[in-house]
């Protein structure tokens, strides 16, 4: 019934799909090592999930979000059966600690299990514990440093029986920063002149929270999540036109797509009235940019870092048309939107044209689809 939640930090069995299970719907993403030609997109696919189904990371209705995987692999056609899933940040508590060197596996799982009481607010026993020894602490040989990760195990059973409802096998858990994070560090690699030691903002604005990272050489220095996203501008958009939830929400979609050029004629059809883009969708950008430059004010203040090189925005937001340019201009840092699928190969049944509409919003299911390649 428990995935092995040792494989957090570990390696997993080939072919795995990455399922990101997220409040707005579930996606997922299959990557295959097309050898001399990279990464190909093997499978991508979004299902949605009818609203309050996934609040916060909690899976509130497990029917609904076992419907949702269902149809969402039946569509993609993936025939993988092995499953990544992250976990949402709030619900795991990560610390680094230092243990003498030189302890038998054993010895190291009893040491971790008494210092991770000293830091975990619930009894253990409702507590999936994993650890991964990063290595020799720099200062000392007589001792190591090791990650610690802990999760209410509740949280990630709702998970596993998602997959095994659906027929998967939950064979990596991860969390989905650090999945976040993987894709977003692949990214930067391949931007021009990312050199090392280059400090980077991801800014994954989601529909009810954005979660910051500042990424440096792939570890996070500083992290914090904002009770800001896009249901917000949904709900103005209830307020001024009256709409339902879920009507809104379609039309915004289909707005942004229409006015990034992507929007087909059926899409232009479910648009909204002409004073949108000013009277709603500024002032939302205006909010949104004013998160962003906060966070990073919050960042400069409570590190001792002073600059940040870059910024990549993703989640399904970041493709809100007029979003990059207003942070752009409001931080004056380099920025850009995280598209994961950047430099892949994409297999016959892949829509160029979907990937790039959408790809920000795959940012954690592509971190997790690369695990297969650990
Ligand atoms: N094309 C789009 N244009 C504007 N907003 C979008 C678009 N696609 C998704 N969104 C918005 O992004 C939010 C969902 O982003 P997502 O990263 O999937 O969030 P979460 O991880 O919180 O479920 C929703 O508010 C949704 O309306
Ligand atoms: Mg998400």
């Amino acid at each position: 019934m428990m995935p092995d939640w040792k494989t957090l930090f570990g390696g997993a069995a080939p072919p795995l799909v990455g399922l990101d299970i997220s409040s707005s719907g579930v996606r997922l993403v299959e990557l295959a090592d097309a050898g001399k030609e990279g990464l190909r997109v093997e499978r991508c696919a979004v299902e949605p999930l009818p609203r309050g189904a996934v609040a916060d990371g909690n899976i509130e209705n497990l029917d609904q979000v076992v419907d949702a995987v269902r149809r969402l692999l039946k569509k993609s056609g993936t025939r993988a059966r092995h499953v990544a899933l992250g976990m949402p940040p709030a619900a795991v508590i990560t610390k680094k600690i230092v243990l003498p060197a030189g302890l038998s596996e054993e010895q190291l799982e009893v040491q971790v299990e008494s210092e991770a009481s000293q830091y975990i607010p619930f009894a253990l026993d409702d507590v999936s514990l994993d650890f991964d020894v990063i290595g020799p602490m720099a200062s000392s040989q007589d001792d190591i440093e090791v990650m610690l990760a802990a999760a209410r195990r509740e949280k990630i059973e709702d998970r596993v029986a998602v997959a095994e409802a659906s027929g998967l096998k939950a064979s990596v858990m991860d969390i989905e920063s650090y999945a976040a994070r993987a894709a977003v560090t692949r990214v930067a690699a391949q931007t021009p002149g990312a050199d090392a030691g280059q400090v980077i903002a991801l800014f994954q604005i989601g529909a009810s929270a954005t979660h910051v990272s500042v990424l440096i050489d792939g570890v996070t220095v500083w992290e914090r999540e904002q009770p800001f996203g896009g249901n917000s501008l949904t709900q103005d958009i209830v307020r001024a036109y009256g709409l339902a939830f879920e009507e809104a929400e379609a039309r915004k979609k289909a707005w942004s797509l229409q006015a990034a050029g992507q929007g087909s004629t059926q899409q232009a059809a479910a648009d909204l009235p002409a004073g949108y883009a000013a009277d709603v969708l500024q002032p939302f950008l205006e909010s949104a940019a004013l998160e962003v430059t906060r966070a990073i004010q919050f960042f400069f203040t409570s590190t001792p870092y002073t600059k940040i090189d870059r910024i990549f925005l993703a989640g399904g937001c970041a493709m809100l048309p007029g979003l990059l340019d207003i942070v752009a201009s409001r931080t004056r840092i380099a920025s850009a939107v995280a598209s994961p699928f950047h430099g892949m190969v994409l297999a016959p049944g892949v829509r160029e044209q979907q990937l790039r509409a959408d790809g920000p919003a795959y940012l954690v299911a592509c971190g997790l689809a690369l695990r297969r390649f650990d």
